[in-house]
């Protein structure tokens, strides 16, 4: 068993120790807001946090979370993070298949960067690829919420 919590709850699982977390978090855990997109580290769909880093999901095996913290989107709703609601405001989403990952990885930079520049945003936004190309929207978006937290 892998042990572990999501979204601040403590959760355990028997899936193959290196199963992908993104898959644990889908398939075992029901959380499908996070993404698969390429499987390989490159496009950022999958982003959720593990200790309040921004981690590909799909290339972390489960068994090296043991003990830590991952929160997925399902968590920053529940929270009322201002972010999902500044994405709204600012109508990022188009086919918004890699907004959760997106807005994960904005999370992250709000963190540790209250209130980030443009150019810090897009700096820290470049892992996360859309393929409708929203990546003005969502530089408004990380600054709409930085104004209103
Ligand atoms: S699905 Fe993980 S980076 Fe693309
Ligand atoms: S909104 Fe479609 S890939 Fe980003």
């Amino acid at each position: 068993m892998t042990a572990f919590e999501v979204n601040g709850q403590p959760v355990a699982t028997d899936a193959d120790p290196d199963t992908a977390l993104l898959w644990v978090l889908r398939e075992h855990l029901g959380l499908t807001g996070t993404k698969f997109g390429c499987g390989a580290a490159l496009c950022g769909a999958c982003t959720v946090h593990v200790d309040g880093q921004p981690t590909f999901s799909c290339i972390t095996p489960v068994w090296s979370v043991e003990g830590l913290s991952v929160t997925t989107i399902e968590g920053l709703v529940a929270a009322d993070h201002p972010l999902p609601r500044a994405w709204e405001a600012e109508q990022v989403a188009q086919c918004g298949y890699c907004q959760s990952g997106q807005i994960m990885r904005a999370a992250a930079l709000l963190a540790e960067t209250p209130n980030p520049d443009r150019v810090q945003i897009r700096e820290h936004m470049s892992p996360n690829l859309c393929r409708c190309g929203t990546y003005g929207r969502i530089v408004n978006a990380v600054e709409r919420a930085a104004r209103e937290a």
